[in-house]
């Protein structure tokens, strides 16, 4: 179907813009009342990504409320391990929880490769939010890149060090490599599951990144990166790999489309390591929401001043935080559209 708005697709490629497209990462609940009116109905978050018509729901939610270029489906990076045969439950005010985690050549051989199937309610819910979006915007598909995912498959929760995901690279190298190829594989047949459904661009999110040394960092984690990029032949890919500074020379040789930046890393050092060919997306403070007006508005200008025009997604660094206020993130919406239409 022919997209209104397809601004966030032809940045992605490097095409010239009349103005700079905008989406937030978590865009899709935490901030926004009519999404916890809508989880407050419910057991919990996980049957709210199980149900395709409510997550369909809270998908759409952010494009009428906020206004943003994109949906990004409503789901977890977790449904991976989930598939592969980890269940987790979401504790309340701590986050994932696994009841098993990998620790050893048996409990790796007990894991399924996931494929779509294992996966079907989330394709379902693509299904449903393509029908529903009826082209308004392009709709962003995501998983969580292998080492993220390892961590928590090791981990079995969430973690300050992810002590134990990082022991095994050092202890146990071969193995390490084993799970993450599985993985890797699992989350290939995911994304193109989501890609034939109806995804018009993917976001691979390596929330970890930034814990590992750069030798480290390429050989864990983008290697399997960058197999998932070259397997996403049909939409562009945009890697966000959180806190890997020393490695952005590297990230922008794989063959993504657009490279996510966090707060932290300098634009224009960032486009001379990545290089003048990749579209990059990000990177205000997400802390900057928590300003008042005026000052959101006057750093979404100095962000856009300093990415220029082209070859740009305006996005914050990392995703918003729950106590943060919508109308702070509608506002950092509204200037990026306003601002770059004008220059
Ligand atoms: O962007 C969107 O809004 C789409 C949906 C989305 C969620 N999680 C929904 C969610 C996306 C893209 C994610 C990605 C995700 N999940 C990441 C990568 C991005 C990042 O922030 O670094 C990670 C590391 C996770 C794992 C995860 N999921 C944690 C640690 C938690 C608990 C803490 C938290 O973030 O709230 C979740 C739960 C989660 N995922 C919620 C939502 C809306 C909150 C659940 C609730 O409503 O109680």
């Amino acid at each position: 179907m022919e997209l209104k708005n397809d601004l966030l697709l032809r940045a992605a490629r490097g095409e010239k813009t009349e103005r700079t497209p905008v989406w937030v990462m978590r865009q899709a609940g935490r901030i926004l009342k009519e999404y916890l009116e809508i989880r407050s109905k419910l057991s919990g978050f996980i049957e709210l990504v199980q149900t395709p018509e409510l997550a369909a729901e809270v998908t759409i939610q952010p494009v009428d409320i906020l206004g943003v270029d994109a949906a990004i489906i409503f789901s977890d990076i977790l449904v991976i391990p989930e598939a592969m045969g980890l269940p987790y439950t979401m504790e309340e005010g701590k986050g994932p929880l696994f009841s098993n985690t990998v620790k050893n050549e048996a409990d790796l051989g007990k894991l399924k490769i996931a494929d779509e199937d294992s996966l079907g309610y989330v394709i379902e819910a693509i299904n449903v939010t393509k029908k529903e979006l009826n082209g308004r915007v392009p709709l962003i598909g995501f998983a969580g890149a292998p080492w993220t995912i390892f961590c928590y498959m090791v981990e079995g929760k969430g973690s300050k060090t992810f002590s134990h995901a990082r022991k095994m690279l050092y202890t146990n190298p071969v193995f390490s490599h084993k799970l993450l190829d599985k993985i890797t594989d699992s989350t290939i047949n995911y994304l193109k599951g989501q890609v034939a459904a109806g995804a018009n661009i993917v976001q691979v999110f390596d929330s970890w990144a930034g814990i590992l040394p750069a030798g480290q960092y390429d050989d864990f984690s983008l290697k399997y990166i960058s197999k998932i990029a070259n397997a996403i032949t049909d939409v562009p890919v945009i890697v966000f790999a959180k806190g890997a500074y020393a490695s952005r020379k590297s990230i922008g040789s794989i063959n993504c489309d657009v490279v996510g930046l966090d707060w932290n890393m300098d634009i224009k050092e960032s486009r001379s390591l990545i290089g003048p060919d990749k579209t990059l997306q990000g990177n205000m403070d997400p802390a900057t929401l928590y300003a008042d007006f005026g000052t959101v508005k006057s750093e979404t200008r100095k962000m856009i001043d300093q990415f220029g025009k082209a070859k740009h997604i305006a996005n914050l660094g990392h995703g918003v935080y729950p106590d943060m206020e919508a109308d702070k993130v509608k506002c950092f919406i509204d200037e990026v559209k306003e601002y770059s239409s004008r220059l």
